[in-house]
């Protein structure tokens, strides 16, 4: 059991930021988490005041700018978020001579998706998006700090925020009321990652005190968008979610005309991480299932 720990967290109303605030402080350590209006990533004198007065044991970088498609006609915002935020950041905490680990979420989007296998933290890293290489960028800046720690994850879902399971959710329930069918993409590979698991294996990288370095994060087993959609409307009709099944139909990613090119096989290797911790990579079933289950059937209809 680690002992209580101040955490200093960005991003902490996000999708993920949520989940580490509350499984944080309800394993007994401070987090401290100020909004984006009070510590904003491109604003080095917050920054640089919040580093100095919170003194932290652990820094978490989970605030980016995430709207995937957005960034390819937002370069600058893009850009000043995620590139010039972790430069900002370790700039502060140079500045404040504080030594503590710091953590950067990054991404399958830094690779190309074509190796055909999946990347391990050695794999050469070649984004197709804007996002991606804004995030490699800000990976880069994040390792400038002399213990950091970039933890890649993929195709986040958590009781918080908008993600991939609540629209499938939201989808099948009005498919269910009006009639109709899902169609969803079946040519990308991947893996889910629940917020549940990303935000035990930063609390056990920190209990750890790991070496600092690049790890990936990734639950099993791989799957595609629907087969991963498949799976979300069978757990939702056991919790209740859904009253019966719908139609679960493939499409090509091409018919979807999104902006951002992403990943075809974005598939991350976490062996090193399993190595590091001594566990096995959790299955993502039982974070959907633990999800669903806290998830009330009135936010998905609001
Ligand atoms: N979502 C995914 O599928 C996925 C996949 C791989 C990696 N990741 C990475 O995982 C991390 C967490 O993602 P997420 O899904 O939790 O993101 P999210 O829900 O979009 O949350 C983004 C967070 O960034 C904060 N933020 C925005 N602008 C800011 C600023 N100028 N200064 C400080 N904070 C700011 C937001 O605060 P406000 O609400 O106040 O704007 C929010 O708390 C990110 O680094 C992301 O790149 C996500």
């Amino acid at each position: 059991m680690t002992s209580s720990l101040t955490v200093g967290l960005l991003g902490g109303s996000g999708q993920l930021g949520s989940e580490i605030r509350r499984t944080a402080t309800a394993a007994g350590h401070r987090v401290a988490a100020p909004d984006s209006k009070t510590v904003d990533l491109r604003r080095p004198e917050q920054l640089t005041q919040w580093v100095l007065e919170t003194k932290a044991d652990a820094w978490i970088n989970a605030a980016a700018y995430t709207a995937v498609d957005d960034a390819e006609d937002d370069v600058a915002g893009a850009t000043a978020l995620n590139v010039d935020g972790p430069r900002n950041l370790t700039s502060a905490l140079a500045s404040a001579n504080s030594t503590a680990p710091l953590f950067y979420l990054s991404t399958d989007y830094v690779f190309p998706g074509d190796s055909g296998a999946p990347y391990t933290e050695a794999a050469t890293t070649l984004p197709r998006s804007i996002y991606g290489a804004t995030k490699l960028q800000g990976e880069k800046h994040s390792l400038v700090h002399p213990n950091t720690i970039v933890l890649r994850v993929s195709w986040v879902f958590g009781r918080h925020g908008h993600n991939f399971v609540k629209a499938i959710l939201r989808g099948a329930r009005r498919f269910a009321r009006e009639g109709g069918a899902l169609k969803v993409v079946d040519d990308q590979l991947g893996a889910p990652c629940g917020t549940r698991t990303i935000t035990n294996t930063l609390l056990q990288l920190i209990a750890a005190s790991a070496q600092p370095g690049i790890y990936h994060l990734t639950s099993q087993p791989y799957v595609n968008w629907h087969e991963f959609a498949v799976a979300i409307v069978e757990e939702g009709i056991v919790a209740g979610l859904l009253d019966k099944s719908v139609d679960v139909l493939t499409q090509p990613t091409s018919a979807l005309n999104q902006k951002a090119t992403r990943p075809v096989d974005g598939r991350l290797d976490s062996g090193k991480l399993q190595t590091t911790l001594g566990v096995e990579a959790p299955a993502w079933r039982d974070d959907l299932r633990l999800m669903l289950s806290e998830l009330d059937a009135n936010e998905l209809d609001a």
